[in-house]
């Protein structure tokens, strides 16, 4: 369905939970997530009625995020029913990988087609730092684990942090000549409440490019990344650029919180509840969101954060 600027909207991202086994610095707080009581939350026969009503939209594409989807107990049923609804052509996963090991086979054979996983470092105490108490190993083997089970593709997300990762922009890129995957380096986005982060922090995407002068060009795939190639890689660099140019014009989404929220932009307060309702109760307001998604997400650096009104572990990264 299009927007009011003329924007078809066919990508829904859907958060299945706010609790993650990390605590990542850029996505919440770090005494974490006060968990919302049950009944606040989606059950997943809604979880399934909003696909349904935003495939009757126009939504083809869905990505499962958090949190952490995979901490989700019912996630496996929520993505092999995600994906046979009619209309449904994508499924999609991003996860911290650290549960992959074991659900890497059975999301697959769910349906999940992609996986985005997040690695902002190569290095086991720096990754300790970022996520407050993950063990990079079991990121690593998570992201093995992807490649062994025949997703169409895997791709690896790194937010870009002045100071702490840019050393390793090099040795990140470096990976898609090694294995079949994309490596994408993500601007650091100054959210509600996480993280407070010196200005020097908040790096622009052309980082990568000054690092990386071999970087070959490659046609758009339809995505909001900038994509390039080192030479002979098996895979692309994607370059996402949030903040220093932003790609509303181009933003063919909405998003589903797990309590039920759709946010027709991620980093606007408005919001419209599916919770209680039924099927023609979500065509409803997802076509009222729909149509008050606003043209862009103003003003974003370190002095003017997300008016989001909430984390990224709450909205999905
Ligand atoms: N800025 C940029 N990306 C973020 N993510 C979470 N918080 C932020 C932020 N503040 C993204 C990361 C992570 C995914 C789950 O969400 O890419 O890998
Ligand atoms: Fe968890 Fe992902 Fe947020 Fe890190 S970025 S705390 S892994 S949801």
């Amino acid at each position: 369905m299009l927007d009011s600027f003329g924007r078809d909207i066919t990508y829904m991202r859907i958060s299945v939970t706010e609790l993650c086994n990390l605590r990542c610095r850029y996505c919440m707080p770090e005494d974490g997530v006060c968990k919302k009581s049950h009944e606040e939350m989606l059950t997943e026969d809604e979880i399934i009625t909003a696909v349904e009503a935003a495939a009757s939209l126009g939504i083809r594409k869905l990505r499962i995020t958090g949190g952490e989807p995979l901490v989700k107990k019912n996630i496996i049923s929520i993505c092999r029913r995600a994906a046979r609804v009619d209309g449904i052509r994508e499924v999609c996963l991003t996860t911290n990988g650290t549960l992959l090991p074991e659900l890497a086979k059975p999301l697959r054979e769910a349906g999940v087609g992609r996986v985005n996983i997040s690695l902002d470092t190569l290095d086991p105490d720096k990754y300790r730092y970022i996520s407050r108490c993950g063990e990079l190993s079991q990121a690593i083997d998570g992201i093995r684990a992807a490649l062994d089970a025949g997703f169409e593709k895997v791709k690896l997300n790194a937010v870009l942090i002045g100071g702490f990762n840019d050393d390793e922009i090099p040795a990140l890129a470096e990976l898609t000549r090694r294995y079949p995957l994309d490596m994408r380096f993500i601007e650091l986005m100054p959210m509600y409440d996480s993280g407070d982060f010196a200005p020097e922090a908040f790096i622009p995407y052309t980082a990568v490019t000054e690092r990386l002068p071999e970087l070959e060009p490659v046609c758009p795939d339809g995505g909001v990344a900038k994509l390039f190639r080192l030479p002979g890689a098996l895979g692309n660099i994607g370059l996402i650029s949030p903040v220093s140019a932003h790609f509303c014009r181009d933003c063919n989404r909405i998003r589903l919180t797990a309590d039920g929220k759709i946010k027709p932009c991620l980093h606007s307060g408005d919001e419209y509840s599916l919770k209680g309702l039924d099927y023609d109760g979500m065509a409803a307001e997802l076509r009222s969101a729909i149509l008050c998604k606003p043209s862009w997400h103003g003003v974003l650096d370190a002095e003017n954060r997300s008016r989001a009104g909430r984390n990224m572990n709450q909205i999905g990264g």
